[in-house]
């Protein structure tokens, strides 16, 4: 090859490179530039590998040649590069710009379910009287479900819950009595323990859910009258219900309570007047007393042979959603299990 002919082709190279660098629109097309030209592939690379064809004088003076034009052509592809490079930022920082005046999104703050509020609530007003909660497990066996609460195997109360089975010995806990025998159990008295939670009967309405919540109370020491019991109800659902809620005691029955009572407060809606939420009786339940059965204290082992009437105590056991619906007005207890969130968010945390 002559040195001419490579002049001619070096020139032809830098008029088509200069072009196409002006014309490439973006940082990415000017790249290719890169690659077409000064890439191992390249342009400069092909010339560079014809060297062989010069005479070895002429050698070095072409090589410089090539690699001045080469360098010269890779200044200008630089400053044109860096100059679309920025155009590009800018424009993407212009596009991407942030308004900080802009209201942020609304954050939605969360609220207590109105079981747990209401629970909160009961356990709040029974602690400021020197009871403190225990807790025990939902799946419960014979024993402290029915059999150590007096309620033997065939006996007719046991047909007074609907009872989900587990297995023949274990069943889902049908009230939270059986707390009161775990305490008795490990604890010593004197005691006054509160037991909210979960419970499961086979039942199910308006008034009825299969799984719903109470809370149980026990009172353990040496002289314990039904009105002691009496006053720390009728004081609590003054608490809870407001100072013009009344509290009457029906006579009942309960295995693991001597005497028992079942608990009426007067009605909140109608104040007593008799109205549909209390079926015109101007009363309410919510729930079931009475005073330890010395049988109970029997079967925990508390009191052998010795006097049976060495400790003596009261139980109490209220329905969370029914006081919660006496509380609100409500008149659906699915309600609490439909996640609707319009009902749900009512209610304070
Ligand atoms: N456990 C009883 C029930 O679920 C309620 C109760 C508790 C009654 C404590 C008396 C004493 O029906």
């Amino acid at each position: 090859m002559i040195k001419d002919k490579l002049e001619q082709k070096l020139k032809e190279i830098k008029s088509v490179a200069l072009k196409v660098i002006e014309e490439a629109s973006s940082s990415e097309e000017l790249y290719q530039v890169k690659v077409r030209f000064f890439g191992k592939q390249g342009e400069f690379t092909a010339l560079m590998k014809q060297l062989g064809q010069f005479s070895k004088e002429e050698r070095p003076q072409v090589g410089q040649l090539i690699n001045q034009e080469k360098k010269a052509l890779e200044e200008v592809y630089q400053v044109r590069f860096d100059l679309l490079q920025t155009s590009e930022l800018n424009a993407k920082l212009e596009k991407e710009s942030l308004d900080l005046t802009l209201p942020g999104p609304k954050l939605s703050q969360g609220s207590q379910h109105p079981i747990q509020f209401v629970m909160n609530e009961i356990v709040d007003i029974l602690s400021r009287m020197g009871f403190s909660v225990r807790s025990g497990p939902l799946i419960e066996s014979d024993w402290y479900n029915f059999e150590a609460l007096n309620i033997p195997q065939n006996h007719p109360a046991r047909d007074m819950q609907d009872t989900f089975y587990v297995n023949d010995e274990y069943v889902l806990r049908t009230h939270t009595s059986p707390i009161q025998i775990r305490t008795l159990e490990n604890e010593e008295p004197p005691l006054r323990i509160l037991a909210p939670g979960s419970v499961f009967r086979c039942d199910s309405d308006v008034t009825h859910s299969p799984n719903f919540y109470q809370i149980e109370g026990l009172l353990v020491d040496k002289k314990v009258s039904l009105a002691d019991l009496k006053g720390t109800i009728s004081f609590f659902v003054k608490e809870f219900l407001g100072d013009q809620i009344k509290t009457r005691f029906r006579p009942s029955y309960f295995p693991f309570t001597e005497p028992s009572a079942e608990v009426d407060c007067s009605c909140p809606i109608c104040k007593g007047e008799g109205c549909r939420v209390c079926s015109h009786t101007g009363w309410i339940e919510i729930g079931g007393s009475g005073l330890v059965n010395p049988k109970v204290f029997e079967y925990t082992g508390l009191v052998k042979d010795e006097d049976p009437h060495k400790w003596q105590g009261y139980a109490f056991g209220f329905g969370i959603e029914r006081m919660a619906m006496i509380k609100y007005g409500l008149n659906d207890i699915r309600m609490f299990n439909e996640n609707d969130l319009r009902f749900l968010s009512q209610f304070n945390r």
